[in-house]
């Protein structure tokens, strides 16, 4: 079986869906996952310290690609294998609001947003989990963040980071968070615990974002799904 796995910028289901992705490879003989992943989604990813676990699911041999629209900005042939119909099924999960509102515009000026136009236009069955399912509240979780109120500002943690991504100003220190890769280095050398790994925060969902899901809905070929494991359930797979 040969799949598309589309991610884009988005930290809500981000983690859950990359324990979809491995329960797939471990659980489909003969998987083949090739993954796009958007601009956003390679900075979003690389923050949540996922990035490395992309190359276990895509190793680069043929049809298991890692794809990143940094290096494939523009008309994206990648995705030709799609409307060759090449492939069995895209999942795109988690899938942003962005994502979903260009979709569902037609709009196809992106990596996934391409790849999703193109699936539709060769027979291929696109799973989509978008972010914003439906209007309310949702519990999210934050990438690296720091606690002011308990960082002493002794600085170890700008020495340990390997990418420059924690900054001093006057007062105070804070994570740039473009360059954070989520190692986790600064947390682990922190003795006032002031470095917090998925800080839990509320959000709303927008009524335009929810009635964007529900267009999405109505494209041709397009299965809309509430939560990464529901992909599971669509393979017959249990968690
Ligand atoms: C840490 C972080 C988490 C984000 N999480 C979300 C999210 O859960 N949902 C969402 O719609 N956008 C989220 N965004 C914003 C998207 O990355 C942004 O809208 C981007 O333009 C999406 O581009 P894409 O759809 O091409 O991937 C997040 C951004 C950051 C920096």
């Amino acid at each position: 079986m040969r799949i598309v796995w589309c991610i884009t910028g988005a930290g809500h289901l981000l983690r859950e869906s990359f324990d979809v992705m491995k329960k797939l490879k471990e659980e489909i003989e003969d998987l083949k996952v090739t993954t796009l992943v958007s601009r956003a989604g390679e900075e979003v990813v690389k923050m949540y310290g996922l990035f490395e676990e992309l190359k276990y699911i895509s190793n680069g041999n043929y049809y298991e690609e890692l794809i990143l629209e940094r290096e494939h900005p523009y008309s994206s042939p990648i995705t030709g294998r799609l409307s060759l119909g090449k492939y069995d099924f895209l999942i795109c999960s988690p899938t942003s609001g962005n994502t979903v509102a260009k979709v569902v515009n037609g709009i196809a000026d992106s990596l996934v947003t391409n790849a999703i136009a193109q699936a539709g236009k060769g027979f291929v069955k696109s799973l989509i989990v978008p972010v914003d399912y439906k209007e309310g509240i949702v519990i999210t979780k934050l990438p690296y963040s720091i606690d002011r109120k308990r960082c002493k500002l002794c600085l170890k943690c700008i020495k340990v980071c390997p990418n420059e991504a924690i900054i001093k100003r006057d007062n105070f220190v804070e994570i740039y968070l473009p360059k954070c890769v989520g190692c986790g280095n600064c947390k682990e050398i922190c003795q006032y615990n002031a470095i917090i790994e998925g800080k839990e925060i509320k959000m709303r969902v927008r009524k335009i974002d929810a009635e964007n899901t529900k267009k999405l809905k109505e494209l041709e070929d397009v299965i809309v799904l509430k939560h990464p494991y529901e992909i599971l359930d669509f393979f017959g797979i249990y968690k």
